[in-house]
């Protein structure tokens, strides 16, 4: 089992998460538990779930009914309804639904309801001991370029630095038909990890040439290709699966690399999305 564990990158707040997480967006409620803990025994230690997604309690219970200790495992989950006070409050209902002591990674789901409520971020769950490290998604270069702002705006109020929050991901769809790279490059530069949604496209682009080639070479699967070139550019890849076979395999990704060539080609210059995608949102929406 110990050699299935994924490694971790070091995340601004000081917290290690694992490099590969299981999404469960659209997972029904009634299936979580079960599949988590598929997912564990395949190895992850990292899920991603969300206040919409309804299934908070599924994970909850499947972090507790794994044996696994609970600071091995990686737990995030998202503020739907944007506001300081909303989301301190959904801070305590996720923690609720979970029945779990703390949250590892609370996000912003997205960038709408305007500057003012996107303003204040997560800061005293975080000084509560409630959430361990904060973040925001779906957040486009103009969405970051305010956040930065009201970071710098809240620590001149609160009296100094690391007052207004420490950013530690911002979670988009990222794959190679939407690389946004101008997203990326902007975290990077600021320490701030790219989680990866859609990975594998939802499963669209598997006859694609490009990977097909690929994933001949390397004996690998379509899927597996699509979440090592995240991994390679060193992204966080979140990849969903309610089917055993395919929760097993999408973990079978560190034993092997693609080349920086390899990583390149793949690319493409398209701007496809397959989600929706609020990092277009205007700052007014
Ligand atoms: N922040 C956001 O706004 C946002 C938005 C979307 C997603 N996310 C996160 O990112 C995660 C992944 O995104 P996603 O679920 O939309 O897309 P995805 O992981 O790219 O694709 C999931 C789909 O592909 C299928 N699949 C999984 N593995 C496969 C394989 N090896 N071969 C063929 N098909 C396979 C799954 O079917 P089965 O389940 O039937 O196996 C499911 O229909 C979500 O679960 C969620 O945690 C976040």
């Amino acid at each position: 089992m110990a050699s299935k564990i994924h490694p971790t990158i070091k995340l601004a707040s000081g917290y290690e998460i694992p490099k590969l997480g299981f999404g469960v967006y659209k997972t029904p409620p009634d299936e979580t538990e079960r599949c988590c803990l598929e997912a564990f025994k395949a190895g992850y230690r990292h899920l991603d779930s969300a206040a919409m997604y309804h299934n908070e309690a599924g994970c909850g219970n499947a972090i507790r009914a794994s044996g696994i200790p609970r600071d091995q495992i990686f737990f995030t989950s998202k503020v739907g309804d944007i506001s300081y006070e909303k989301a301190k409050a959904q801070v305590d209902k996720t923690l609720s639904e979970s029945k779990l002591d703390y949250i590892d990674l609370m996000l912003l789901h997205h960038p709408f309801g305007g500057s003012e409520n996107r303003k204040g971020g997560m800061e005293s769950p975080v000084e509560a001991g409630k959430v361990r490290s904060i973040g925001v998604s779906n957040y486009g270069v103009h969405h970051l370029d305010e956040l930065e702002q009201h970071i710098s705006e809240l620590e001149a109020e609160r009296g100094g630095k690391g007052k207004g929050g420490t950013v530690s991901i911002n979670q988009i769809e990222l794959h190679p038909w939407l690389a946004h790279a101008e997203i990326a490059d902007w975290c990077s530069k600021r320490g701030i990890a790219v989680e990866a949604f859609c990975p594998i496209v939802r499963g669209t682009r598997f006859e694609e040439p490009s990977v097909k080639k690929l994933a001949e070479k390397y004996s690998k699967t379509p899927a597996q290709v699509l979440i090592r070139w995240s991994i390679d550019k060193g992204h966080i890849p979140l990849v969903k699966s309610v089917t055993p076979s395919r929760i097993v395999a999408n973990a079978e990704v560190f034993d092997f690399a693609l080349t920086a060539e390899e990583v390149q080609e793949l690319e493409t210059d398209e701007y496809s999305p397959v989600s929706w995608n609020p990092t277009q949102a205007k700052l007014e929406d």
